[in-house]
């Protein structure tokens, strides 16, 4: 069957299933599959339904074999999971969706010998993970979601497919919501500023993280599944990148340079806890090497983009 499967991919060009297609990455990640293999190549699918996308529950393993099959998918972007914020507060049912939804998609991966990219993240580090986190070191996550990811990068070796993934720092973008993340400050915030003129962060203001705009991720994912595995080692599963670290008080700073009238307060909450257990920044060196990694996006040329692009 897998001989059939690949001369039929070689036929009909790659057919890519993406879940979790309505989200933050997913909204950016079809449409930039669909510059590369073609509108048609890509099947995005998603828990809500929505008109532009089939639906699909990755607990649901009969389904995803379904789809599979039926459309000879042949890669597989698994971005459907819960967030840290969103994990915390329903710990059952991030383990479900992270872990348990990630082992069905694996199992139909490697049934008909599909290619899988499945996201990790900055999460994985816990609090005694220096503040410039190296791509080797303990992985002692804080979070229920920092643990679903390590399990996730586990997989990645332990699976023997093709299957790959990125650490990717906080997303900034303006597309789509972020939804249910600590980071999220980092989005919601220009939002606030343009509307209200004014945001009350759930961070302190010298809270710094690793982040990184929507291109440089995209351009990452895409780089990454580019590259012949051969050329990929045991970081395969969670290649950390850089893209740019800043405060929360460095961000208002750079956001005032567009908008000089625009003030913050800082109220931390429990999400503070999470972002207090998560590295500054990220040593990206491995990924540099193996699949020439170099983010583009810094902390100025972020803001820049994210303004113009939220006021149309
Ligand atoms: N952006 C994620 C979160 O805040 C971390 O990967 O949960």
């Amino acid at each position: 069957m897998f001989k059939y499967r690949q001369k039929l991919t070689m036929y009909m060009g790659k057919r890519i299933l993406v879940t979790g297609a309505l989200g933050q990455i997913g909204t950016e990640l079809v449409t930039a599959l669909r510059n590369v293999h073609g509108y048609d190549a890509v099947i995005p699918t998603d828990v809500r339904e929505n008109d532009d996308c089939r639906v699909l529950n990755v607990l649901d393993l009969e389904g995803i074999d379904y789809l599979v099959r039926e459309e000879n998918v042949s890669e597989i972007y698994h971005l459907a999971a819960l967030l840290s914020a969103t994990g915390e507060k329903n710990p059952e049912l991030c383990w479900d969706i992270n872990v348990v939804g990630l082992e069905n998609v694996v199992e139909i991966a490697k049934k008909y010998d599909c290619r899988l990219f499945s996201p990790s993240s900055i999460a994985v580090f816990g609090p005694d993970c220096p503040k410039i986190a190296p791509q080797v070191t303990p992985l002692n996550p804080a979070t229920i979601y920092g643990k679903t990811k390590v399990v996730g990068e586990q997989m990645a070796i332990t699976s023997g497919i093709d299957m790959r993934g990125i650490r990717y720092p906080g997303l900034v973008s303006y597309k789509a919501p972020a939804g249910g993340g600590t980071t999220d400050y980092a989005v919601e915030i220009f939002h606030a500023a343009l509307k209200d003129g004014h945001y009350d962060c759930f961070v302190r203001e010298d809270t710094r993280l690793p982040m990184m705009y929507m291109d440089d991720a995209i351009r990452a994912t895409l780089e990454l599944m580019d590259i012949p595995m051969e050329k990929l080692g045991a970081a395969r599963g969670g290649y950390n990148i850089a893209g740019c670290s800043f405060t929360a008080k460095e961000l208002v700073g750079s956001i005032q340079r567009h908008l000089p009238d625009f003030t913050c307060t800082f109220t931390p909450d429990i999400r503070q806890n999470y972002a207090d257990s998560w590295p500054d920044e990220i040593e990206d060196e491995v990924a540099r090497l193996e699949w020439g990694w170099k983010p583009e996006f810094d902390l100025d040329k972020m803001v820049d983009t994210m303004i113009k692009g939220l006021k149309g």
